[in-house]
């Protein structure tokens, strides 16, 4: 099935909007509506829609302006203007600046439709729709990939939640296994799909905000409560207000702040601090870690009331090494998306017996792992086909590493290795697997952040 071709339409007068909507979609267009320039581009890079109609003259902010600012994001959308007759100049200005075209008011239902199609038959049917999201990387990197039996079943779950009104997600699984992405896609289907609009999304990562900081952050404080408290501000919950907000890393978060959350869940207000009103928030939490929470409780570092609130609806996304059949379709997705990026003439394709390697290793940094792998061979190989040679050799298991897990011996193969490569392979590992996060890649290898770093500078592997 193909996918409806999207227009935005953006003018403060109702009447144009709804002809124009109308029109559009008896075109077959998917079509949605502003009136303000609102978060009018955060809306348009969301949507990402093929046209653009925009009205010259809005309210608070110019048609042109917003025209110059999805200009200057590089956004592939195709903006056609909207102007009265005596703005005829701006609409040339407009031309210039970028506007694939522009209508005159009054114009009539004949004029909008050669307009928009013409537009659509030269930028889409030329580049495929695809290839215009494909090189969008924000709407692409949401994509959930993967057809495994795993992932289906996640994502009918998911599909089962909008209809069961559910407040709170808990989304398990080890590090890179997409968890983020599973919770955006919580979010969309919960909020953007099943309501045909744009709500807001907002991410906290537990374990990265100070603790003296978080309680502000999340439940916002009011003017005088501290000395640097000059005015009101909004918590993250409530800017969330009508979407999800996602506590990311939650099995890292302090006690203390795990019973004023509790109490947000059970009671879906929050009071900010130095307040004294309780403010209603209407926010699906979706929480995730890679950590075993009910582990954590048992340890006494996680409170099990608040394990009992987050886990009514629980998803666990399991291991790639669980769901390998995910793999193909992975490394068609993610050399696509690269060779796009790096301006590749045709895409890097993999040899069979390249991923026969890259299908029976079993991925400990999951789908990061991967996606950081081939988004490097793409750069630095350069060639149109992925073999053995250019795989790491910790792949192709040519450095006898792989023998080394579980405290066991690393053989010398009998031929000898180089002591060089094997080193340059562990740094280029932990450093694969920790996201290029260098504190991280230091505690796995067991050396010191300035170590490591020296290493990677001696090693050329910056
Ligand atoms: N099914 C998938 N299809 C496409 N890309 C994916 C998929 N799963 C994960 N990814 C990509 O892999 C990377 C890691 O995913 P994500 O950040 O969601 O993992 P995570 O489970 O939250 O990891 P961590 O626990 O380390 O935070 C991201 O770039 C994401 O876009
Ligand atoms: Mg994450």
């Amino acid at each position: 099935m193909k996918t409806p071709i999207r227009v935005y339409v953006v003018d403060d007068d109702e009447l144009i909007a709804s002809m124009l909507s109308r029109v559009l979609r008896e075109e077959g267009y998917d079509v949605r509506t502003a009136s303000t320039p609102t978060d009018l581009v955060v809306k348009i890079k969301a949507w990402c829609p093929a046209v653009v109609l925009l009205d010259i003259r809005l309210p608070q902010r110019s048609g042109i302006d917003i025209l110059k600012e999805i200009a200057k994001q590089g956004l592939p959308s195709q903006v056609v203007m909207l102007t009265a007759d005596d703005t005829a100049e701006t609409a040339v200005k407009a031309m210039k600046l970028g506007a694939a075209d522009y209508l005159t008011k009054p114009f009539s239902v004949d004029e909008v439709k050669i307009v928009v199609n013409k537009i659509v038959e030269k930028e889409l049917l030329q580049q495929e729709v695809d290839y215009l999201r494909r090189v969008h990387s924000e709407v692409f990197d949401r994509e959930l990939v993967g057809a495994s039996a795993a992932v289906q079943e996640l994502k009918a779950k998911i599909g089962r939640l909008a209809d069961a009104s559910v407040s709170t997600v808990l989304i398990t699984g080890e590090s890179g296994t997409g968890k983020e992405l599973f919770a955006r896609y919580v979010h969309r289907m919960l909020h953007e799909v099943s309501r045909d609009g744009y709500a807001p999304f907002v991410k906290v990562n537990c374990a990265a905000l100070p603790e003296t900081l978080i309680e502000s952050e999340l439940f916002g404080y009011e003017k005088g409560s501290f000395t640097d408290a000059k005015a009101d501000k909004k918590g993250l919950f409530e800017m969330a207000q009508g979407g999800s907000i996602l506590l990311d890393e939650i099995g890292d978060m302090k006690m203390t702040l795990q019973g004023k959350l509790l109490r947000v869940l059970e009671e879906r207000t929050v009071r900010p601090v130095g307040g004294s009103e309780e403010v209603p928030i209407d926010v699906t939490v979706i929480a995730t870690t890679n950590r075993n929470l009910s582990e954590a409780v048992e340890q006494g570092a996680f409170r099990m009331d608040l394990f009992f609130r987050l886990s009514t609806f629980y998803l666990h996304v399991p291991p790639l090494r669980e769901r390998q059949e995910d793999i193909p379709a992975l490394l068609e997705h993610f050399l696509s998306f690269f060779s796009t990026r790096y301006k590749r003439r045709t895409p890097t394709r993999v040899a069979p017996e390249a991923e026969k390697i890259l299908l029976s290793y079993n991925w400990p940094g999951n789908i990061r792992e991967l996606r950081n792998l081939l988004e490097r061979l793409v750069v630095l190989e350069g060639a149109e086909e992925i073999v053995p040679g250019h795989l790491p050799a910790w792949l192709t298991g040519k450095a006898g590493v792989a023998a080394a897990s579980g405290g066991g011996r690393i053989t010398l193969p009998a031929q000898g290795l180089s002591l060089d490569d094997l080193e340059k392979d562990l740094i280029l590992q932990a450093l694969e697997r920790t996201n290029h996060n260098k504190t991280h890649a230091a505690k796995l290898l067991q050396i010191t952040y300035d170590t490591l770093r020296y290493q990677v500078k001696k090693l050329g592997l910056e």
